[in-house]
C-alpha cells in the first residue's frame, strides 16, 4: 500500500460522509455552527478586552451564542441521519464499526477526539455561565429598571464592593439552585411584565445570616462604645447646625471576647431571641420570647396588641438575626432630610443659601410621576421659590444656586424611585428609632413579661450622649451622662415615638 494514496475504504467513508451531509438540515446547521462560533470567538474577546463589560456580552457570549452552536450541531447529525435512512434500507441503518479497518479507526478517533474537545470546551463555557449567572452585573444591571432602586443603593453602601450572591446566594449547592430556580421565575416576571412594583421586603427566603454575613463579620467580635456623630441642619433661614455625639454602646455577644451587653448582646451566641411579628414588614411585634445564657426564659407581650394570646400562639416565630437591626445593611433608601443634611456636611450644597434645607426637602418630598418630571419639578420649585422670596440671592449666588439644583437632583435620584413605586418610607431601616420604630419595635416600654419585666427604654441603655451643640453653642445640660435635650419642649422623651413625627420628609 502506497503512503501517498489514501486507501480506498477511507476514501469511501469520506466520500459517503459527505454525501450525507449534503442535504438542507445539515448545511443550515453547518452555516449555524460557523456563525456561532465566530459570535462567541468576538463575544469572548470583547468581554475579556472591555474594562466594564457589558451583562448583556455575558449572556449573548456564554448563554446565547453556546445555545445556536449546540442546536447547529444537533441539525447535522440530524440531517446526516434522515439522509442515510433514505439511503440504506432499515437493516443496515446502524454502520457496523470495524476498528481493523484503518479508515474507520481513523474516523472513530476523529469522532472521540472532537468529542472530548467539545465536552471540555462546553464545561469550560458552562462554568463561564455560572460565574456570569453570579456576576453583580447579572443581577444588578439586566434588568435596569426592576433592580435600578436596589442595585442604586448598593453602589453607596459599604458593602458595594461584596457581590449580590454573597448575601443572596451564599456557599453550596442547595442555596445555588434555589436562587436560580427563584431567578427563573423572576426573569419571566420581567419578561412578561408581572412584577411586583416595589420590589417587596423583607426577602422570605433569605439565607440565614449565619451563613452569609458571618461569613466576614466574626460575630464574636466585641466593639465595646464607638462614637459616632449625628449632623443635622434645622429648617430656618440660616440651616442651623445641630451636632449629636454619642457612644454608641455596640459591646459584644460572645462570653469568649467580653461580657455578652449592650447592643450586640442580641447576636444569638449567648441567648436566643424569637419573636411574632403582626404585621407583612415585620414593623409591629406583639410577642418576644428570650432564652438567656442560664437557660432562663422570659416572655413579653405588647401591653396595646391588636392580637390576642392565642393568635400569637399559633403564629410563626421568627429567630432573631443580624438582618432583623441591620436591614438595610446596602440598600439603603436614605430618607430626604438625611440625604440633604449629609450633602450640607460634604459642602455639595451651599448652607450660606437661605432656607435651603427645608426647601430641598419640600421638592424632594413632592408628589412626582416619573424621575423626568421630578428633575423638572425640583428645578422649577427651587428657582421659584428663590424669584418670589429672595431676588437678590439669584442674582448674586446663581452658580450656588444651579449647584444646589443639581445636586438635589442628584439626590432625588438616589432615593426615590417613581417608576418601581419605591422609596425611603416603602422600605423602613430598623437601626436606631429615628425614622422608623426600629429598637422601639421591642424597645418601648410597653412590652412586659408575666414577673413584671419591660424591655427598656432608657435613654442610657444604648448611647451616651457625649456632647450636643446648636451652631456653635454647647446645648447638653450637663456632663455626660447628660440626657439628649430635644430642641423643641415635647415633654418625657422616653412617652412619644420619633419616628412620629420625625419621617424623613418635611415637618420636624
Ligand atoms: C451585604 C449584603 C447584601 C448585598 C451585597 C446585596 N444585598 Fe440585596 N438585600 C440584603 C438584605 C439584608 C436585604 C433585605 C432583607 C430583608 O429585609 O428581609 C436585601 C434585599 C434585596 C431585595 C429586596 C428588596 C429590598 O430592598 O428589600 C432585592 C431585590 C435585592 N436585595 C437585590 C440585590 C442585588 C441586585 C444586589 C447586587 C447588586 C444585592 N441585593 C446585594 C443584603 C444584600
Ligand atoms: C463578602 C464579605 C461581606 C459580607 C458577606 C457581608 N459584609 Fe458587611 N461589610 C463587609 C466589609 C468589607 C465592610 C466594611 C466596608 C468599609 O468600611 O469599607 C462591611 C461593613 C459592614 C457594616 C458597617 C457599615 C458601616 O456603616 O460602616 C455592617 C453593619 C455590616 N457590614 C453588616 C453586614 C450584614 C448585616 C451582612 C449580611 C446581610 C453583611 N454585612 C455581609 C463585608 C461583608
Ligand atoms: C439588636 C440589633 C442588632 C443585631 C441583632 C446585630 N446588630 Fe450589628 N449593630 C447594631 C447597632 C445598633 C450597631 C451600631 C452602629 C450604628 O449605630 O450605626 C451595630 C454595629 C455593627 C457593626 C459595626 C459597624 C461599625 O460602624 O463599625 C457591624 C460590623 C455589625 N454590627 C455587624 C453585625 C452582625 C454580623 C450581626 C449578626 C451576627 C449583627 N451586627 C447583629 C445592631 C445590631
Ligand atoms: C425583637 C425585639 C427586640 C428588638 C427589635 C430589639 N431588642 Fe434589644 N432587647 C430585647 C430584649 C427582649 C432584651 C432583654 C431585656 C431584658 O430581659 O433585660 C433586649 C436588651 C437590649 C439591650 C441590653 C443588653 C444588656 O446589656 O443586657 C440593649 C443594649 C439592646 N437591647 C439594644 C437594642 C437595639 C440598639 C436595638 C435596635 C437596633 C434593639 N435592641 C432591638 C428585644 C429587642
Ligand atoms: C434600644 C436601644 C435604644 C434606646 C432605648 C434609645 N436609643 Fe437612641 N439610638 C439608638 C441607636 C442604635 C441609635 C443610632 C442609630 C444610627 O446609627 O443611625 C440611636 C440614635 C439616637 C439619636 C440620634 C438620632 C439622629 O439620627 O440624629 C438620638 C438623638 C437618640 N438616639 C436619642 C434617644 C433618646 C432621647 C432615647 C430615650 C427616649 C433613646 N435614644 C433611646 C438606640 C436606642
Ligand atoms: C411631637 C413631634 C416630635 C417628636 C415626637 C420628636 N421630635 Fe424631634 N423634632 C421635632 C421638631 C419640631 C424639631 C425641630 C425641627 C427644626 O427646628 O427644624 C425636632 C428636631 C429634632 C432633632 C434635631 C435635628 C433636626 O432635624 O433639626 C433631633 C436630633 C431630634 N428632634 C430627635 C428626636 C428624638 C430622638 C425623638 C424621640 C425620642 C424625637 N426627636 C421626637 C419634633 C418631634
Amino acid at each position: 500500500m502506497s503512503e501517498e494514496k489514501s486507501p480506498p475504504g477511507e476514501v469511501e467513508a469520506r466520500h459517503g460522509l459527505r454525501m450525507l451531509l449534503r442535504n438542507p438540515v445539515s448545511l443550515a446547521g453547518i452555516a449555524l455552527v460557523i456563525v456561532s462560533i465566530a459570535n462567541i470567538l468576538i463575544f469572548v474577546m470583547l468581554d475579556l478586552i472591555a474594562k466594564k463589560p457589558s451583562p448583556y456580552i455575558g449572556i449573548l457570549a456564554y448563554m446565547v451564542a453556546p445555545g445556536f452552536l449546540s442546536l447547529g450541531l444537533l441539525l447535522i447529525l440530524a440531517g446526516v441521519l434522515l439522509e442515510r435512512r433514505k439511503k440504506v434500507p432499515a437493516t443496515e441503518f446502524y454502520p457496523t464499526i470495524d476498528l481493523k479497518n484503518p479508515a474507520q479507526r481513523s474516523a472513530v478517533i476523529s469522532f472521540v477526539t472532537f468529542l472530548v474537545a467539545f465536552v471540555a470546551v462546553s464545561a469550560a463555557g458552562s462554568y463561564k455561565a455560572y460565574e456570569f449567572t453570579d456576576s453583580v452585573q447579572f443581577c444588578g444591571q439586566l434588568c435596569h429598571t426592576v433592580m435600578n432602586p436596589e442595585y442604586t443603593a448598593y453602589q453607596l453602601s459599604p458593602h458595594a464592593r461584596v457581590a449580590c450572591v454573597e448575601c443572596h446566594v451564599g456557599a453550596g449547592a442547595t442555596w445555588y439552585v434555589k436562587s436560580k430556580l427563584s431567578g427563573a421565575r423572576q426573569v419571566y416576571a420581567a419578561t412578561f411584565n408581572t412584577f411586583p412594583r416595589p420590589i417587596p421586603t423583607p426577602v422570605h427566603n433569605l439565607r440565614p445570616a449565619q451563613e452569609t454575613c458571618e461569613q466576614c463579620h466574626w460575630p464574636k467580635k466585641f466593639y465595646g462604645g464607638q462614637l459616632k456623630v449625628f449632623t443635622h441642619y434645622a429648617s430656618d433661614e440660616s440651616n442651623t447646625v445641630r451636632q449629636i455625639r454619642m457612644l454608641i454602646n455596640t459591646g459584644g455577644g460572645d462570653p469568649a471576647t467580653g461580657a455578652p451587653e449592650g447592643i450586640h448582646w442580641h447576636m444569638n451566641i449567648a441567648n436566643r431571641i424569637d419573636y411574632v411579628a403582626a404585621d407583612e414588614k415585620r414593623q409591629v411585634i406583639p410577642y418576644v420570647h428570650v432564652v438567656d445564657q442560664q437557660g432562663r426564659v422570659s416572655e413579653y407581650y405588647a401591653k396595646d396588641s391588636s392580637l390576642s394570646k392565642d393568635q400569637i400562639a399559633k403564629a410563626p416565630q421568627h429567630r432573631m438575626d443580624c438582618v432583623d437591626c441591620h436591614n438595610r445593611p446596602t440598600h439603603i433608601y436614605v430618607p430626604p432630610d438625611l440625604a440633604v443634611d449629609q450633602s450640607l456636611l460634604a459642602k455639595k450644597l451651599d448652607a450660606s443659601l437661605p432656607f435651603l434645607k427645608q426647601q430641598a426637602v419640600t421638592v424632594l418630598t413632592a408628589n412626582y410621576a416619573t424621575t423626568d418630571t421630578a428633575m423638572q419639578g425640583i428645578a422649577s420649585g427651587l428657582q421659584g421659590f428663590y424669584e418670589n422670596k429672595y431676588p437678590e440671592v439669584v442674582k448674586m449666588k446663581q452658580l450656588e444656586l444651579r449647584n444646589a439644583v443639581d445636586e438635589i437632583q442628584q439626590i432625588y435620584k438616589r432615593t426615590t424611585f417613581p417608576e418601581m413605586k419605591l422609596n425611603w418610607q416603602t422600605h423602613p431601616n430598623n437601626l436606631g428609632h429615628f425614622y422608623f420604630n426600629g429598637c422601639f419595635r421591642c424597645h418601648d416600654g410597653q412590652h412586659v413579661s408575666s414577673d413584671g419585666k419591660v424591655i427598656p427604654k432608657d435613654c442610657n441603655l444604648c448611647h451616651t450622649l457625649m456632647s450636643q451643640s446648636e451652631g456653635t453653642t454647647n446645648v447638653a445640660t450637663a456632663a455626660p451622662p447628660a440626657g439628649f435635650k430635644h430642641p423643641v419642649d415635647i415633654g418625657d422623651l422616653t412617652q412619644v415615638n420619633c419616628s412620629d413625627c420625625h419621617n424623613g420628609g418635611v415637618g420636624p
